[in-house]
């Protein structure tokens, strides 16, 4: 029998994955903040609606389901956490549609029992202005190659969206985490994918990686010395009108998981004595933008 499933968050990451489950007949009970009667997926051509409504009260969760994607903001946890209370049981698998390292270390408190997993992300997916979601990509992820991963592994068979599973996951998360660090200079200035190509921005996007490279390997990833210029080349080959979701969330005057993308950076290489002197500029200008004052 199919994994029950509930998706927390129907966003641009928890449309994709909707739409992926509904396609193949699997259609997750869906969880959100903001009322909708439905969601849609638009990719190329094709259109895929997912039958709603969007639950908005986690006090009618409507019991525990088999798997849980947790597919808010990392700043969202707190306030999506009644629904992890609704929709948990003892055997449920909790899986964080999230970036970041540290997805199992601020889920978990919020759990009484289930089993959490991390995931790595790998696809573009956007928010439109008429309510749909735009997937930019082959929809992707990774999670540990953990008994736990088997039910998201299960539930995700056959879709639209692949599941590879790492034996090495915390290099994985690592390498995209750098990704998403440097994805942060967007922000900064103000521009998309298009910025990397000025030699200017690709030489201080090298030093902020290999900065951020030195704190990876502290935590036990496993990187080579070319990481770095392969996330530059990859912005570099990108559309120049590729975004980045801080940068969508930075535009639309919503909060900015800088903590979770890059202050983790500085954080954990204070923890290991790393000196971090690019962080440490970048995540104040991060913060300030996203939280203010002014
Ligand atoms: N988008 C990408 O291309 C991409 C790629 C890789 C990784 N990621 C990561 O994936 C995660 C999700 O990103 P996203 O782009 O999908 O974000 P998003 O489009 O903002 O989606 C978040 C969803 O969570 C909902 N939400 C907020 N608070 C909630 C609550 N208390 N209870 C239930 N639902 C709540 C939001 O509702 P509203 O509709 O009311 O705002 C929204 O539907 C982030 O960590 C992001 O960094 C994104």
């Amino acid at each position: 029998m199919d994994p029950t499933v509930a998706v927390v968050g129907p966003g641009a990451i928890g449309t994709t994955v909707a739409a992926a489950l509904h396609e193949v007949g699997r259609t997750p009970r869906i969880c959100g903040r903001t009322a909708r009667e439905r969601l849609e997926l638009r990719v190329g051509e094709d259109r895929v609606v997912v039958p709603g409504p969007v639950r908005i009260d986690p006090a009618r969760a409507a019991g525990a389901v088999d798997l849980v994607f947790l597919a808010v903001k990392s700043t969202q946890i707190e306030t999506a956490a009644p629904w992890l209370t609704g929709l948990c049981g003892a055997d449920t698998v909790v899986c964080v549609l999230q970036n970041g390292v540290e997805q199992v270390s601020m889920v978990a408190p919020h759990l009484s029992g289930a089993r959490v997993i991390p995931s790595v992300v790998w696809f573009p997916a956007q928010a439109r202005s008429d309510g749909s979601v735009w997937l930019r990509g082959q929809a992707r992820l990774t999670l540990p190659d953990a008994p736990a991963s088997r039910v998201a592994l299960e539930a995700l068979r056959g879709t639209r969206c692949s599941v590879d599973l790492a034996m090495d996951f915390t290099s994985v998360a690592w390498r995209k985490l750098l990704q998403n660090a440097v994805a942060g200079l967007m922000v900064l200035t103000g521009r998309r994918s298009g910025m990397f190509a000025r030699a200017d921005i690709a030489e201080l996007s090298l030093a902020y990686l290999r900065e951020c490279l030195e704190v990876a390997r502290a935590e036990g990833a496993v990187l080579s010395d070319d990481v770095p210029r392969e996330i530059v080349d990859g912005f570099r080959s990108y559309p120049a009108d590729m975004g980045t979701s801080i940068l969508a969330d930075r535009e639309a005057g919503r909060p900015l998981e800088w903590d979770t993308r890059n202050g983790v950076v500085s954080r954990r290489g204070r923890a290991h004595g790393i000196p971090t002197p690019i962080s440490d500029l970048v995540v104040p200008l991060l913060a300030a933008a996203g939280d203010g004052p002014g």
